[in-house]
């Protein structure tokens, strides 16, 4: 086996084992207690946060989602194992929620992208069938400032065609040359069909591994 299918095979057992909610929080001052790495799924409302969630632990319901935007309205911590948990954020970037809870979201969004000190790595969903929106900038130079690591996953490529998912591919990784945050690489999924699914758990395996976790 070469080490990409190492990864793989350990990516699937990583997300094989029973995954569970732990807390739900709508403020910074009320997060879960630190344990092991964690890793956060950022998007615009609607992207596939929630949905990508519950493809990768292969559970249908874990993550709530939902047709209409602004479903997850808190950061859901999610636990795959004692060494890694997963957070399913609020979406930004829709405005019918009004303009309170927009602001509540927003700042707690970027808070806790700037301030939690055990986050691995932020995915961050584009759908592939918009690219990246004026929306993302804000959230791109948060984690350009934070130096947080983060990575583009683009969602629903099921509805492309493969020439249309390449442009999208190669428009957005043009974009990311100049976020110094960023991830080279691009993974491209649908939750729905299943595709990219077992390149991410092996992303994810492999970023465990690299910590040391
Ligand atoms: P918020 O929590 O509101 O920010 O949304 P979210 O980013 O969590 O999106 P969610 O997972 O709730 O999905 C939004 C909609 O997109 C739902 O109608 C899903 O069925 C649809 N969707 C999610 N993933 C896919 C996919 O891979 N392909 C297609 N075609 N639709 C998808
Ligand atoms: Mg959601």
């Amino acid at each position: 086996m070469d080490d990409k299918q190492d990864f793989v095979e350990l990516g699937r057992r990583l997300f094989a084992g029973e995954t569970g909610f732990i807390w739900a929080s709508s403020r910074l001052d009320n997060l879960p207690p630190m344990q092991g790495l964690e890793i956060a799924f950022a998007g615009r409302s609607n992207v596939g946060k929630s949905s990508l969630i519950n493809a990768l632990t292969g559970r249908k319901a874990l993550a709530r989602t939902s047709h209409t935007p602004g479903r997850t309205q808190e950061l859901n911590f999610f636990r795959v194992n004692d060494r890694l948990a997963m957070v399913d954020m609020p979406g930004y970037g829709f405005a019918a929620v009004g303009k309170q809870k927009v602001a509540a979201w927003t700042g707690l969004i970027h808070d806790y992208l700037r301030g939690r000190v055990n986050l691995a790595r932020v995915f961050l969903l584009i759908d592939s069938r918009h690219g990246l929106k004026a929306t993302d900038i804000p959230v791109l130079d948060t984690l350009d400032q934070a130096a947080v690591s983060f990575q583009v996953i683009l969602t629903k490529t099921d509805a492309l065609g493969p020439s249309q998912l390449d442009q999208r591919i190669a428009e957005t990784a043009a974009v990311l040359k100049k976020h110094p945050a960023s991830f080279p690489q691009i993974i491209a999924t649908s939750s729905h069909g299943g595709a990219g699914i077992p390149e991410l758990r092996a992303a994810i395996a492999r970023l465990l591994a690299e910590r040391g976790a």
